[in-house]
Protein backbone atom coordinates (compact mmCIF):
# COMPACT_ATOMS: atom_id res chain seq x y z
CA UNK A 1 0.00 0.00 0.00
CA UNK A 2 2.88 2.05 0.91
CA UNK A 3 4.38 1.62 -2.37
CA UNK A 4 0.86 2.44 -4.17
CA UNK A 5 1.24 6.08 -2.32
CA UNK A 6 4.33 6.62 -2.97
CA UNK A 7 3.67 6.58 -6.70
CA UNK A 8 0.40 8.18 -6.36
CA UNK A 9 2.53 11.06 -4.47
CA UNK A 10 5.29 11.05 -7.02
CA UNK A 11 2.58 11.24 -10.26
CA UNK A 12 0.56 14.30 -8.25
CA UNK A 13 4.04 15.51 -7.12
CA UNK A 14 4.20 17.13 -10.32
CA UNK A 15 1.44 19.48 -10.18
CA UNK A 16 1.09 20.39 -6.31
CA UNK A 17 4.65 20.60 -4.15
CA UNK A 18 3.96 19.72 -0.48
CA UNK A 19 5.37 16.50 -1.38
CA UNK A 20 8.84 16.03 -1.51
CA UNK A 21 9.87 16.16 -5.19
CA UNK A 22 12.76 14.83 -5.33
CA UNK A 23 11.39 11.29 -3.97
CA UNK A 24 12.84 9.75 -6.87
CA UNK A 25 16.13 10.73 -6.58
CA UNK A 26 15.95 8.13 -3.84
CA UNK A 27 16.12 5.56 -6.07
CA UNK A 28 19.02 7.31 -7.93
CA UNK A 29 22.74 6.97 -8.13
CA UNK A 30 24.37 10.02 -8.42
CA UNK A 31 27.44 10.63 -10.06
CA UNK A 32 30.47 11.97 -8.38
CA UNK A 33 30.76 15.76 -9.13
CA UNK A 34 31.47 19.21 -6.55
CA UNK A 35 32.46 22.79 -6.07
CA UNK A 36 36.54 22.97 -5.79
CA UNK A 37 35.23 25.85 -3.05
CA UNK A 38 34.48 23.13 -0.80
CA UNK A 39 37.50 21.13 -1.31
CA UNK A 40 38.96 18.86 1.40
CA UNK A 41 41.86 17.51 0.74
CA UNK A 42 45.47 17.75 1.83
CA UNK A 43 47.83 18.52 -0.79
CA UNK A 44 51.81 18.49 -1.72
CA UNK A 45 52.22 20.28 -4.73
CA UNK A 46 55.87 18.96 -6.62
CA UNK A 47 57.20 20.87 -9.02
CA UNK A 48 60.30 20.15 -11.32
CA UNK A 49 62.66 23.30 -11.67
CA UNK A 50 65.53 21.76 -13.52
CA UNK A 51 66.47 23.50 -17.22
CA UNK A 52 64.44 20.79 -18.71
CA UNK A 53 61.13 23.10 -17.48
CA UNK A 54 61.27 26.39 -19.41
CA UNK A 55 60.43 29.58 -17.40
CA UNK A 56 57.48 29.82 -19.42
CA UNK A 57 56.44 26.65 -18.48
CA UNK A 58 57.16 27.39 -14.42
CA UNK A 59 55.20 30.89 -14.95
CA UNK A 60 52.74 28.65 -16.17
CA UNK A 61 52.48 26.41 -13.37
CA UNK A 62 52.77 29.59 -10.87
CA UNK A 63 49.59 30.83 -12.86
CA UNK A 64 47.62 27.73 -13.00
CA UNK A 65 47.86 26.82 -8.84
CA UNK A 66 47.13 30.34 -8.26
CA UNK A 67 43.90 30.04 -9.96
CA UNK A 68 43.19 26.67 -8.75
CA UNK A 69 43.80 27.02 -5.15
CA UNK A 70 42.53 30.35 -4.87
CA UNK A 71 39.33 28.83 -5.26
CA UNK A 72 39.22 26.87 -2.77
CA UNK A 73 37.02 28.76 0.46
CA UNK A 74 39.52 27.19 3.36
CA UNK A 75 43.01 26.83 3.16
CA UNK A 76 45.13 25.06 6.19
CA UNK A 77 44.04 23.31 8.91
CA UNK A 78 40.91 24.24 10.79
CA UNK A 79 40.70 24.08 14.52
CA UNK A 80 37.24 22.72 15.87
CA UNK A 81 35.05 24.17 13.06
CA UNK A 82 31.72 24.31 12.11
CA UNK A 83 32.59 23.23 8.48
CA UNK A 84 35.77 21.26 8.53
CA UNK A 85 36.21 21.28 4.92
CA UNK A 86 39.74 22.73 4.50
CA UNK A 87 42.70 22.12 2.02
CA UNK A 88 46.20 22.12 3.21
CA UNK A 89 48.76 22.55 0.77
CA UNK A 90 52.24 22.18 1.12
CA UNK A 91 54.96 23.07 -1.79
CA UNK A 92 58.31 20.81 -2.76
CA UNK A 93 60.77 21.72 -5.81
CA UNK A 94 63.00 19.50 -6.79
CA UNK A 95 65.77 18.50 -9.74
CA UNK A 96 68.54 16.84 -8.77
CA UNK A 97 67.57 18.10 -5.05
CA UNK A 98 64.61 18.40 -3.47
CA UNK A 99 63.42 21.25 -1.28
CA UNK A 100 60.32 21.07 0.97
CA UNK A 101 59.31 25.09 0.04
CA UNK A 102 56.46 24.81 2.20
CA UNK A 103 55.24 22.09 4.60
CA UNK A 104 51.59 20.64 4.52
CA UNK A 105 50.09 22.98 7.32
CA UNK A 106 52.20 25.84 6.95
CA UNK A 107 49.71 28.22 4.68
CA UNK A 108 46.82 29.14 6.80
CA UNK A 109 45.27 31.07 4.30
CA UNK A 110 45.33 31.79 0.59
CA UNK A 111 47.74 34.47 0.68
CA UNK A 112 50.45 32.99 2.53
CA UNK A 113 50.33 30.03 -0.33
CA UNK A 114 50.08 32.53 -2.95
CA UNK A 115 53.55 33.86 -1.51
CA UNK A 116 55.35 30.59 -1.30
CA UNK A 117 53.99 30.00 -4.91
CA UNK A 118 55.25 33.25 -6.04
CA UNK A 119 58.55 32.86 -4.22
CA UNK A 120 59.58 29.53 -4.53
CA UNK A 121 59.25 28.72 -8.52
CA UNK A 122 60.49 32.49 -10.06
CA UNK A 123 63.39 30.61 -12.19
CA UNK A 124 64.65 27.21 -12.98
CA UNK A 125 67.87 26.01 -11.94
CA UNK A 126 71.01 25.63 -13.27
CA UNK A 127 71.28 22.12 -14.47
CA UNK A 128 69.41 19.14 -16.27
CA UNK A 129 68.84 16.62 -13.74
CA UNK A 130 65.37 16.12 -12.40
CA UNK A 131 64.69 13.52 -10.12
CA UNK A 132 61.15 13.10 -9.29
CA UNK A 133 62.07 10.59 -7.05
CA UNK A 134 63.54 12.92 -4.97
CA UNK A 135 60.39 15.42 -4.99
CA UNK A 136 58.04 12.59 -3.73
CA UNK A 137 60.20 11.56 -1.34
CA UNK A 138 59.94 14.88 0.26
CA UNK A 139 56.41 15.06 -0.17
CA UNK A 140 56.36 11.67 1.30
CA UNK A 141 57.76 13.17 4.41
CA UNK A 142 56.46 16.40 4.54
CA UNK A 143 52.85 14.53 4.87
CA UNK A 144 53.44 12.41 7.59
CA UNK A 145 55.35 15.48 9.35
CA UNK A 146 52.21 17.19 8.30
CA UNK A 147 49.29 14.86 9.85
CA UNK A 148 51.42 14.36 13.00
CA UNK A 149 50.80 17.64 13.83
CA UNK A 150 46.91 18.37 12.36
CA UNK A 151 46.12 14.84 13.06
CA UNK A 152 43.88 15.24 9.04
CA UNK A 153 43.95 11.27 9.39
CA UNK A 154 40.45 11.33 7.31
CA UNK A 155 41.52 14.13 4.84
CA UNK A 156 42.17 12.53 1.74
CA UNK A 157 46.39 13.19 0.64
CA UNK A 158 47.27 13.86 -3.45
CA UNK A 159 50.29 14.79 -5.03
CA UNK A 160 50.15 17.38 -7.96
CA UNK A 161 53.51 16.83 -9.52
CA UNK A 162 54.60 19.34 -12.08
CA UNK A 163 57.37 17.10 -14.41
CA UNK A 164 59.40 17.96 -17.45
CA UNK A 165 61.21 14.31 -17.56
CA UNK A 166 61.36 11.22 -15.92
CA UNK A 167 64.97 10.42 -14.94
CA UNK A 168 66.46 7.80 -12.91
CA UNK A 169 64.42 4.61 -14.32
CA UNK A 170 65.60 1.55 -13.18
CA UNK A 171 68.07 2.93 -11.19
CA UNK A 172 67.73 3.58 -7.19
CA UNK A 173 66.47 7.11 -8.04
CA UNK A 174 63.75 5.43 -9.75
CA UNK A 175 60.27 7.83 -8.81
CA UNK A 176 58.15 4.36 -9.37
CA UNK A 177 58.57 2.15 -6.47
CA UNK A 178 58.24 5.89 -4.19
CA UNK A 179 54.88 6.59 -6.41
CA UNK A 180 52.95 3.27 -6.58
CA UNK A 181 54.37 3.29 -2.20
CA UNK A 182 51.90 6.28 -2.19
CA UNK A 183 49.11 5.04 -4.36
CA UNK A 184 49.11 1.86 -2.30
CA UNK A 185 49.04 4.42 0.79
CA UNK A 186 45.72 5.99 -0.53
CA UNK A 187 47.35 8.79 -1.66
CA UNK A 188 46.23 9.97 -5.27
CA UNK A 189 48.88 10.97 -7.42
CA UNK A 190 47.96 14.04 -10.44
CA UNK A 191 50.94 14.53 -12.54
CA UNK A 192 51.03 17.43 -15.37
CA UNK A 193 53.68 16.52 -17.89
CA UNK A 194 55.55 19.90 -19.15
CA UNK A 195 56.94 18.62 -22.06
CA UNK A 196 55.72 17.95 -25.76
CA UNK A 197 57.74 14.44 -26.29
CA UNK A 198 55.47 12.16 -26.27
CA UNK A 199 57.22 9.41 -25.05
CA UNK A 200 58.05 11.28 -22.39
CA UNK A 201 54.44 11.77 -21.91
CA UNK A 202 53.81 8.60 -21.42
CA UNK A 203 56.34 7.60 -18.99
CA UNK A 204 55.33 10.31 -16.53
CA UNK A 205 51.38 9.29 -16.88
CA UNK A 206 52.65 5.52 -16.06
CA UNK A 207 53.04 7.45 -12.21
CA UNK A 208 50.19 8.79 -11.94
CA UNK A 209 46.77 7.54 -10.51
CA UNK A 210 44.27 5.86 -12.98
CA UNK A 211 42.83 9.13 -14.95
CA UNK A 212 45.12 11.46 -13.44
CA UNK A 213 47.29 12.26 -16.39
CA UNK A 214 47.43 15.84 -17.61
CA UNK A 215 49.55 17.13 -20.26
CA UNK A 216 50.62 21.15 -20.32
CA UNK A 217 49.88 22.38 -23.80
CA UNK A 218 50.44 25.56 -22.34
CA UNK A 219 46.99 26.41 -22.16
CA UNK A 220 46.65 27.88 -18.93
CA UNK A 221 42.47 27.57 -18.77
CA UNK A 222 42.14 24.37 -20.29
CA UNK A 223 44.77 23.28 -17.51
CA UNK A 224 42.89 25.13 -14.81
CA UNK A 225 39.98 23.48 -15.56
CA UNK A 226 41.95 19.99 -16.28
CA UNK A 227 43.34 20.20 -12.65
CA UNK A 228 40.18 21.30 -10.88
CA UNK A 229 37.95 18.28 -12.06
CA UNK A 230 40.81 16.38 -11.26
CA UNK A 231 40.90 17.44 -7.69
CA UNK A 232 36.98 17.64 -7.10
CA UNK A 233 37.26 13.87 -8.65
CA UNK A 234 40.08 13.06 -5.83
CA UNK A 235 37.53 13.97 -3.07
CA UNK A 236 34.83 12.03 -3.80
CA UNK A 237 36.60 8.79 -2.64
CA UNK A 238 35.54 5.72 -0.71
CA UNK A 239 36.37 4.83 2.86
CA UNK A 240 39.73 2.15 2.14
CA UNK A 241 39.40 -1.71 0.89
CA UNK A 242 36.10 -0.51 -0.29
CA UNK A 243 35.31 -0.22 -4.40
CA UNK A 244 33.31 2.65 -5.66
CA UNK A 245 30.85 1.90 -7.62
CA UNK A 246 31.47 3.26 -11.62
CA UNK A 247 29.66 3.70 -14.78
CA UNK A 248 31.79 0.59 -16.26
CA UNK A 249 32.91 -2.23 -14.49
CA UNK A 250 35.66 -2.49 -16.23
CA UNK A 251 37.60 0.88 -16.41
CA UNK A 252 38.68 2.24 -13.25
CA UNK A 253 38.84 5.26 -15.36
CA UNK A 254 35.10 5.45 -16.45
CA UNK A 255 32.50 8.15 -14.05
CA UNK A 256 32.53 6.82 -10.95
CA UNK A 257 28.99 7.13 -8.40
CA UNK A 258 29.03 8.73 -4.80
CA UNK A 259 28.17 4.85 -4.23
CA UNK A 260 30.87 2.51 -2.07
CA UNK A 261 30.56 -1.15 -1.56
CA UNK A 262 31.97 -3.70 0.50
CA UNK A 263 31.40 -7.39 0.69
CA UNK A 264 31.87 -9.05 4.00
CA UNK A 265 31.66 -12.80 5.45
CA UNK A 266 30.08 -13.41 8.99
CA UNK A 267 32.62 -14.96 11.29
CA UNK A 268 31.97 -16.12 15.48
CA UNK A 269 29.11 -17.42 16.41
CA UNK A 270 26.55 -14.66 15.06
CA UNK A 271 25.22 -15.07 11.68
CA UNK A 272 21.91 -14.05 9.55
CA UNK A 273 20.51 -10.91 8.31
CA UNK A 274 20.08 -9.18 11.22
CA UNK A 275 23.42 -9.50 11.95
CA UNK A 276 24.99 -7.85 8.61
CA UNK A 277 23.33 -4.87 9.25
CA UNK A 278 25.16 -4.73 12.30
CA UNK A 279 28.10 -5.68 10.72
CA UNK A 280 27.75 -2.90 8.16
CA UNK A 281 26.84 -0.10 10.53
CA UNK A 282 29.96 -1.20 12.47
CA UNK A 283 32.20 -0.79 9.61
CA UNK A 284 31.38 2.70 8.34
CA UNK A 285 28.99 4.83 10.10
CA UNK A 286 25.66 5.32 7.88
CA UNK A 287 26.39 2.22 6.34
CA UNK A 288 23.51 -0.19 5.28
CA UNK A 289 22.94 -3.32 3.62
CA UNK A 290 23.20 -2.91 -0.48
CA UNK A 291 20.44 -1.64 -2.54
CA UNK A 292 20.13 -2.47 -6.60
CA UNK A 293 17.80 0.43 -7.73
CA UNK A 294 19.39 -0.47 -11.78
CA UNK A 295 20.87 -3.28 -13.92
CA UNK A 296 24.32 -1.53 -14.16
CA UNK A 297 24.27 -1.64 -10.17
CA UNK A 298 23.21 -5.52 -9.33
CA UNK A 299 25.65 -5.98 -11.93
CA UNK A 300 28.48 -4.37 -10.08
CA UNK A 301 27.53 -5.83 -7.28
CA UNK A 302 28.00 -9.05 -8.83
CA UNK A 303 30.94 -9.07 -10.65
CA UNK A 304 32.56 -7.47 -7.22
CA UNK A 305 31.28 -10.44 -5.05
CA UNK A 306 32.90 -12.98 -7.48
CA UNK A 307 36.36 -11.08 -7.98
CA UNK A 308 36.57 -10.90 -3.95
CA UNK A 309 35.16 -14.31 -2.40
CA UNK A 310 35.00 -16.87 -6.04
CA UNK A 311 38.43 -18.47 -4.36
CA UNK A 312 36.92 -18.96 -1.06
CA UNK A 313 33.42 -20.34 -2.05
CA UNK A 314 31.86 -22.43 -4.96
CA UNK A 315 29.08 -20.37 -5.28
CA UNK A 316 28.08 -16.92 -4.18
CA UNK A 317 25.28 -16.33 -2.62
CA UNK A 318 24.55 -13.16 -0.30
CA UNK A 319 22.59 -10.94 0.96
CA UNK A 320 21.40 -7.45 0.14
CA UNK A 321 19.51 -4.86 1.82
CA UNK A 322 16.00 -6.33 0.72
CA UNK A 323 13.66 -7.59 2.88
CA UNK A 324 9.58 -8.14 3.99
CA UNK A 325 8.36 -6.58 6.88
CA UNK A 326 4.72 -5.97 5.99
CA UNK A 327 6.05 -4.72 2.91
CA UNK A 328 9.32 -5.52 0.58
CA UNK A 329 11.49 -2.53 1.83
CA UNK A 330 15.45 -1.85 1.10
CA UNK A 331 17.37 -1.22 4.25
CA UNK A 332 18.76 2.45 4.59
CA UNK A 333 21.39 4.11 7.14
CA UNK A 334 20.70 3.73 11.00
CA UNK A 335 17.85 6.48 11.95
CA UNK A 336 16.51 7.21 8.37
CA UNK A 337 12.95 5.43 7.51
CA UNK A 338 13.32 2.29 5.16
CA UNK A 339 12.95 2.81 1.58
CA UNK A 340 9.54 0.46 -0.07
CA UNK A 341 11.14 -1.15 -2.98
CA UNK A 342 9.45 0.53 -5.78
CA UNK A 343 9.16 -2.45 -8.94
CA UNK A 344 9.29 0.23 -11.58
CA UNK A 345 12.70 1.50 -10.68
CA UNK A 346 13.91 -2.37 -10.79
CA UNK A 347 13.38 -5.78 -10.02
CA UNK A 348 15.75 -8.77 -10.89
CA UNK A 349 13.26 -11.38 -9.07
CA UNK A 350 14.09 -15.59 -9.40
CA UNK A 351 11.57 -17.27 -11.27
CA UNK A 352 8.98 -17.84 -8.31
CA UNK A 353 9.75 -14.24 -6.05
CA UNK A 354 8.48 -13.22 -4.92
CA UNK A 355 5.91 -14.78 -2.77
CA UNK A 356 2.15 -14.17 -1.54
CA UNK A 357 3.14 -14.18 1.89
CA UNK A 358 6.71 -13.37 2.38
CA UNK A 359 6.86 -12.70 6.06
CA UNK A 360 10.36 -12.90 7.83
CA UNK A 361 11.68 -13.06 3.88
CA UNK A 362 15.37 -11.96 3.45
CA UNK A 363 16.85 -11.96 -0.13
CA UNK A 364 20.00 -12.91 -1.25
CA UNK A 365 21.83 -12.67 -4.84
CA UNK A 366 22.62 -15.77 -6.39
CA UNK A 367 22.72 -18.07 -9.32
CA UNK A 368 19.23 -19.74 -10.30
CA UNK A 369 19.40 -23.54 -10.65
CA UNK A 370 18.53 -24.44 -14.35
CA UNK A 371 19.19 -21.01 -15.23
CA UNK A 372 22.07 -21.05 -17.76
CA UNK A 373 22.72 -17.25 -18.47
CA UNK A 374 25.04 -17.26 -16.02
CA UNK A 375 23.38 -14.11 -14.20
CA UNK A 376 21.64 -13.86 -10.39
CA UNK A 377 18.54 -13.24 -9.49
CA UNK A 378 17.10 -12.01 -5.74
CA UNK A 379 15.99 -14.90 -3.47
CA UNK A 380 15.88 -15.93 -0.28
CA UNK A 381 19.33 -17.58 0.25
CA UNK A 382 19.47 -21.27 -0.66
CA UNK A 383 22.99 -21.98 1.02
CA UNK A 384 24.10 -21.51 4.11
CA UNK A 385 27.14 -19.50 3.54
CA UNK A 386 26.51 -15.84 5.47
CA UNK A 387 28.46 -13.28 2.65
CA UNK A 388 26.72 -9.67 2.21
CA UNK A 389 27.52 -6.90 0.93
CA UNK A 390 27.03 -3.33 2.78
CA UNK A 391 26.77 -0.09 1.03
CA UNK A 392 27.98 3.55 2.24
CA UNK A 393 27.79 7.07 0.66
CA UNK A 394 31.15 7.80 -0.59
CA UNK A 395 32.92 11.65 0.94
CA UNK A 396 32.87 14.59 -2.05
CA UNK A 397 33.47 18.04 -1.59
CA UNK A 398 29.64 18.27 -0.53
CA UNK A 399 29.83 14.96 1.98
CA UNK A 400 31.99 15.77 4.88
CA UNK A 401 32.77 12.35 5.87
CA UNK A 402 35.33 10.42 8.54
CA UNK A 403 36.64 7.58 6.67
CA UNK A 404 40.27 7.22 7.99
CA UNK A 405 42.65 7.85 5.20
CA UNK A 406 46.68 6.75 6.74
C1 LIG B 1 70.58 17.23 -1.24
O1 LIG B 1 70.81 18.22 -0.23
C2 LIG B 1 71.09 17.68 1.05
C3 LIG B 1 71.15 18.81 2.05
O2 LIG B 1 71.32 20.03 1.44
C4 LIG B 1 72.36 16.86 0.98
O3 LIG B 1 72.64 16.31 2.26
C5 LIG B 1 72.21 15.76 -0.06
O4 LIG B 1 73.41 15.06 -0.22
C6 LIG B 1 71.80 16.33 -1.39
N1 LIG B 1 71.47 15.24 -2.29
C7 LIG B 1 71.85 15.21 -3.56
C8 LIG B 1 71.42 14.03 -4.37
O5 LIG B 1 72.54 16.08 -4.08
C1 LIG C 1 70.94 21.31 -20.45
O1 LIG C 1 70.75 20.75 -21.75
C2 LIG C 1 70.66 21.73 -22.78
C3 LIG C 1 70.31 21.02 -24.08
O2 LIG C 1 71.08 19.86 -24.24
C4 LIG C 1 71.99 22.48 -22.88
O3 LIG C 1 71.89 23.48 -23.86
C5 LIG C 1 72.28 23.11 -21.51
O4 LIG C 1 73.56 23.75 -21.52
C6 LIG C 1 72.27 22.08 -20.41
N1 LIG C 1 72.39 22.74 -19.12
C7 LIG C 1 73.27 22.37 -18.19
C8 LIG C 1 73.27 23.17 -16.92
O5 LIG C 1 74.03 21.44 -18.35
C1 LIG D 1 37.50 4.42 -19.64
O1 LIG D 1 36.74 5.56 -19.33
C2 LIG D 1 37.33 6.78 -19.72
C3 LIG D 1 36.47 7.91 -19.18
O2 LIG D 1 35.13 7.77 -19.56
C4 LIG D 1 37.48 6.81 -21.22
O3 LIG D 1 38.09 8.02 -21.62
C5 LIG D 1 38.34 5.64 -21.65
O4 LIG D 1 38.43 5.59 -23.05
C6 LIG D 1 37.76 4.33 -21.13
N1 LIG D 1 38.68 3.25 -21.41
C7 LIG D 1 38.29 2.11 -21.95
C8 LIG D 1 39.35 1.08 -22.14
O5 LIG D 1 37.13 1.92 -22.27
C1 LIG E 1 2.41 -16.24 6.42
O1 LIG E 1 3.56 -16.85 6.98
C2 LIG E 1 3.65 -16.68 8.39
C3 LIG E 1 5.01 -17.22 8.83
O2 LIG E 1 5.23 -18.49 8.27
C4 LIG E 1 2.51 -17.33 9.07
O3 LIG E 1 2.59 -17.12 10.47
C5 LIG E 1 1.22 -16.73 8.56
O4 LIG E 1 0.13 -17.39 9.07
C6 LIG E 1 1.18 -16.79 7.02
N1 LIG E 1 0.04 -16.03 6.56
C7 LIG E 1 -0.74 -16.45 5.58
C8 LIG E 1 -1.85 -15.54 5.17
O5 LIG E 1 -0.55 -17.51 4.99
Amino acid sequence: MRVFLLLAALILGVSCSPVPQNSDDLYTYKLCTGNIKNLWLDVMVVVDKSQLMTNAQLWQVRNTLTQVLGSISTIGPVKYPADPRSTCVGVVTYDDNATTQSQLDASTSFSDLYNVIQSSMVAVDNTNNSYLSLGLLAAEKAFKDGRSRTFRYNYRKVVIAFVADYQGQGTSLDAMPIAKRLKDNTVSIITVACTSDPVKQAAIAAIASPGLSLIDEMDTPKLVKQLTNALVSVNCFCPKDWAQFRTDINNDTSPAYTVCIAGFKATGGSYGYKHAIEYCADEEKSAHLANEFSKEKHDFDNKYMETTFTWEFSKIVYYIGLNYYKQWIWETPAGQSDLPFNPSVYSKWAPGWPQANSTDQVISNQKWIGDTSGEYFWAPPQTNDWLFLCQVESSSTEHYTDFSQF
